[in-house]
Formats: C-alpha cells, sequence, structure tokens
C-alpha cells in the first residue's frame, strides 16, 4: 500500500544514498538496492502526483524542454578575482593585507576548480533556483539543469534560506568518455572539460545534461555573515554540514611561506586530481578582516588568484 509516510521515508533513503555517493564518496549500497528504492518511489509518484515536488529524487533525471533560459538578476553580485602568476604579485598581495588589517592574518588556500561559477538559492532548506554568473550582475536560470547534478542537495540539513557560489565542473572522465562517444558518432569534440561542462548546462534539453555526469564544488555564500560565523573556513565547515559539497583539499595557511608550499604541492600533484584546477584560490580567513579590505567593482580585495603557468602538455583524449 502506498502511503505517504513510506512515499517520504523513500525519498530520504534515496537521498541519503545520493548524498554518501555524490558528495562524500563512500557508495552504502549497491544499484540493485537504489534501483528497486526508486522504482517504489516511482510507483507511489504515478498513483499519487499530487505528492510530487521538484525535490523528489525522481526529478533528477531531467525531461524537461525548455524554450530558453531566463535572465536572473543577481541580488549581491557575483565578483571575479584578480590573478597572481608569480610569488612577487603574492607578496605584493598580502603587503597590502598587512598594511591594513595587521599582522594576525590567516589564508585559506582553495583548489581553483575550472569549471564556471553558478549560484544555488535555497528557500526554507529547499532548492529554488540555479543561475549562471552571466556578468556577475544578471545572469541565467539553469535550475532545472543544476538539478540534475546528483552531488546538488534538493533539501539541507537545516531550514536555511541562503545563495550559495560555488563552481560545476565535468570530471576528466566524463570528460574523456563523452568526447569518445562524440567522436564514434562523428559530432564536434569539446575543447575541455570546461567547455564541455558549459555547454551542458545550456542544453535546453535537461535529458542532455542529466546524462553529462557534472559535478560541483560550493566554496563561498553571497553572505556568509548570515550563517553566524566569523571566518571563512568556519563558513566552509557550515556548507559541509549543510549537506553541501566542499572541496577536501583545503588548507589554512599561516603565512606566506605555508601558502607557497601548498602552491607547490598543488602544481605538483594536479594531475592526480578527477577534475581539472587551473590555480589555487588565497582568502583572507577573518571575515571582519575581509570586510575592513573591502571589494573593487570587479573583485574582492581579500583574495587573489594564482594561475598555474599554462599546462605545456595537452590532456591525452
Ligand atoms: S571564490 C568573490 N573560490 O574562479 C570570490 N572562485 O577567477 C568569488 N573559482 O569566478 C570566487 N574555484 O568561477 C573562488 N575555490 C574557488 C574557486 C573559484 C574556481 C572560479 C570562480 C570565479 C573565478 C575567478
Amino acid at each position: 500500500m502506498a502511503d505517504k509516510k513510506r512515499y517520504e521515508e523513500l525519498i530520504n533513503i534515496l537521498d541519503q544514498y545520493s548524498y554518501d555517493y555524490y558528495v562524500i564518496d563512500n557508495p552504502t549500497v549497491e544499484d540493485a538496492e537504489y534501483d528497486q528504492k526508486m522504482q517504489e518511489l516511482l510507483k507511489i509518484e504515478e498513483a499519487h502526483p499530487e505528492w510530487v515536488t521538484p525535490e523528489s529524487p525522481s526529478k533528477r533525471v531531467g525531461g524537461e524542454v525548455l524554450e530558453g533560459f531566463t535572465k536572473v538578476a543577481h541580488d549581491t553580485p557575483m565578483l571575479s578575482l584578480a590573478n597572481a602568476f608569480n610569488r612577487d604579485d603574492l607578496a605584493d598581495f598580502d603587503r597590502r593585507i598587512r598594511d591594513k588589517v595587521g599582522d594576525d592574518i590567516a589564508y585559506m588556500c582553495e583548489l581553483k576548480i575550472d569549471g564556471l561559477a553558478v549560484s544555488l538559492q535555497y528557500e526554507n532548506g529547499k532548492y529554488k533556483q540555479g543561475a549562471t554568473r552571466g556578468d556577475g550582475t544578471v545572469g541565467e536560470d539553469i535550475t532545472a539543469n543544476l538539478r540534475t547534478i546528483r552531488s546538488i542537495p534538493m533539501k539541507l540539513q537545516k531550514d536555511f534560506s541562503i545563495e550559495v557560489r560555488g563552481e560545476a565542473f565535468m570530471p576528466k572522465r566524463s570528460f574523456q568518455k563523452l568526447n569518445e562517444i562524440r567522436e564514434e558518432e562523428g559530432q564536434m569534440l569539446f575543447a575541455n572539460p570546461r567547455n564541455a561542462a558549459a555547454g551542458s548546462l545550456r542544453q535546453l534539453d535537461t535529458k542532455i545534461a542529466a546524462s553529462r555526469n557534472l559535478d560541483i564544488f560550493l566554496y563561498a555564500v553571497a553572505d556568509f555573515g548570515e550563517m553566524g560565523v566569523t571566518t571563512h573556513s568556519e563558513g566552509l565547515d557550515m556548507l559541509e554540514t549543510l549537506g553541501l559539497k566542499v572541496n577536501k583539499e583545503r588548507r589554512l595557511c599561516n603565512n606566506l611561506e605555508e601558502v607557497y608550499a601548498y602552491i607547490d604541492e598543488w602544481t605538483e600533484k594536479r594531475a592526480e586530481l578527477a577534475y581539472d584546477i587551473d590555480g589555487i584560490v588565497l582568502k583572507l580567513n577573518d571575515l571582519e578582516q575581509q570586510r575592513q579590505m573591502g571589494t573593487t567593482v570587479k573583485s574582492p580585495r581579500w583574495s587573489i588568484a594564482y594561475k598555474f603557468p599554462a599546462e605545456e602538455v595537452p590532456t591525452k583524449l
């Protein structure tokens, strides 16, 4: 008998399976078990279409065909980052910060994921809207395509109304497989995973986006202050607690020497990662110090992107 309780239970079970597999990379169930639960859910949904909400795990597979993408204005602009290309640039950045806020500082170092910036709106803990960065002020509504990214939770662990930001990307392996298939089919190949990810999220047929195995890392909140945290690192931990996917390779560094060591380590190890990175992002950790530094029209003065030198060896298909 299909009852509402069982339906809600199934949603929770399926959401948990997805979280284990896609967010924390710790699969807890066999495919057959997952499929069986999904079939049970679909059957109930067929009998009770009035129970189905956009957050249902059944909505992950796409199916909607859009006519176009509507524009979305970002209440808090999506800024970009100033670039550093060498240690001198980083030392200048560090100097500007110390001159303004003093020497009691720390930097959160993060991998610079080579994908595309997106923003996710949650209302009372539920996924409501997803958008591209666009020109930073106005982006495009890609809610339906982002819903197909399994690592994006449809419900947060708390009923927060927040706007989180991060990078959607295509893992290297998915990119290689996609291009292999496209080559067999005589279709145009994507130049790199970033273009493939961007092309996938701009599909009007959401089933295509769903088939592309995209992923995401969240790295910011439009306004971290709203979450009652005082540092960026606490903010990222909070995002994890909410069930969002945050990159594990972040590291708090107390000075430039530690930053350089982090950069050297990842310059060396980047090829081992399952996804492309094009640099390292430094963020002044204390939110009050960030506020003191302020932003220019284009980018925050409390953060900088160190860009790796362009890769010499092209990725083998
Ligand atoms: S923070 C206000 N952190 O790099 C700061 N950006 O060149 C907003 N990116 O537009 C960005 N990984 O698309 C930040 N760990 C990371 C990132 C990251 C990749 C991208 C993002 C941004 C661009 C800036």
